[in-house]
């Protein structure tokens, strides 16, 4: 019998602190007008100083399993996506594991940028419709701030913190049905925080930097194609999809590639307005905000797609 994995619960978390556009222009040559209409941000949450990405997902992954109606002691695999983990080693899931008091099932975290989610839900699906797990807990989680360089307003009024995360389960009835993993990694230069340690010396720059154009261009044209093949794999049309949940990067982005999908934009779920570019952490969180407010309902189809840093890209699509 074919088994599938489901997703049975879904959290997130914002940190508390807010900075709206308006903060913005006190800290850098820009507008909320600006920013408004080049990407959609209206604002984001900033994590407090004392704040690590495991106690974002931390947050996020207790709603979650409440959700799921599960105890963490449940949980036999974690992943982890995220670019900004709490230390070099171990991984942040190794500490998220631990902070949810559970030992043993494997943990471990996904490298893959704005894409992290899409990569860690597809590994994670094949845990579990394989049978190695029962019961995975998928994070992404992400404090973007602490790799902005504030003085740059190219890139310092796009990023947010924030972590989502869901559980999935193993079920007979579908449940994620198609996931494809792309990379090109010719444009690891294109958008990067290129900076590494040496001898207790870190050497480059610690900061995200980018040709915002040529993110923005690559973006739209492959997730198009992402999205496009899964519907190909499902024998699907875009007219069978009842929500589209993008990477949250830019709402420019989002609705040129539902344009291009001939998707309309109340099927499109948007939360880019209210955290920015949340990096692995977007999709679940737009997920789980879709999810709570009645949005998505029982059998109808999800695509889920992302596109970050490597170049990475991604889709997944399932039946909820
Ligand atoms: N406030 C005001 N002006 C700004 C600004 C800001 N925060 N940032 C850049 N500008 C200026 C530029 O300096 C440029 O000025 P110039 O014309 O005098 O040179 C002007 O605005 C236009 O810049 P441009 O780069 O053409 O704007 P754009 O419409 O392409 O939008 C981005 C820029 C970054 C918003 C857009 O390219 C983008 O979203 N790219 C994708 C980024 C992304 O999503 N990265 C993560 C992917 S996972």
């Amino acid at each position: 019998m074919t088994m599938y994995s489901r997703i049975i619960g879904t959290g997130s978390y914002l940190p508390e602190k807010v900075l709206s556009n308006l903060d913005l222009e006190s800290m850098v040559d820009t507008s909320d007008e600006w920013i408004q209409t080049r990407t959609g941000i209206k604002q984001r949450h900033i994590a407090a100083p004392g704040q690590t990405t495991s106690d974002l997902a931390m947050e996020a992954s207790r709603n979650a399993i409440d959700a799921a109606g599960i105890r963490a002691s449940d949980i036999d695999l974690v992943i982890v996506a995220t670019t900004t983990p709490d230390m070099i080693f171990p991984s942040t899931a190794c500490i998220l594991q631990n902070k949810l008091g559970i030992a043993g099932s494997p943990a471990f975290d996904v490298q893959a940028v704005c894409s992290g989610f899409i990569y860690a839900l597809a590994t994670a699906d094949m845990f579990v419709n394989s049978g190695k797990s029962r019961n995975a807990l998928v994070v992404g989680s992400e404090i973007c701030s602490r790799i902005i360089d504030w003085n740059d307003r190219s890139t310092c009024v796009l990023f947010g913190d924030g972590a989502g995360a869901v559980v999935l389960t193993q079920d007979q009835k579908p449940g994620i049905l198609s996931s494809h993993l792309h990379a090109d990694g010719s444009y690891n230069q294109v958008l990067s925080a290129p900076a590494s340690i040496h001898s207790g010396e870190m050497q480059g720059t610690p900061f995200i930097t980018m040709e915002g154009g040529t993110v923005f261009k690559f973006a739209v044209k492959v997730l198009e194609e992402a999205v496009s093949e899964a519907l190909r794999a499902n024998n699907l049309q875009s007219s069978d999809i009842d929500w589209l949940i993008p990477h949250q990067a830019n709402i420019r982005i989002i609705t040129s590639t539902a344009k291009k999908l001939g998707i309309p934009e109340e099927k499109v779920v948007a939360t880019v307005a209210q955290h920015g570019n949340t990096s692995a952490a977007s999709v679940p969180l737009a997920l789980d905000q879709a999810v709570r407010d009645g949005r998505i309902q029982s059998d109808q189809y999800v695509v889920l797609e992302g596109v970050g840093g490597g170049f990475t890209w991604g889709s997944i699509l399932l039946r909820w």
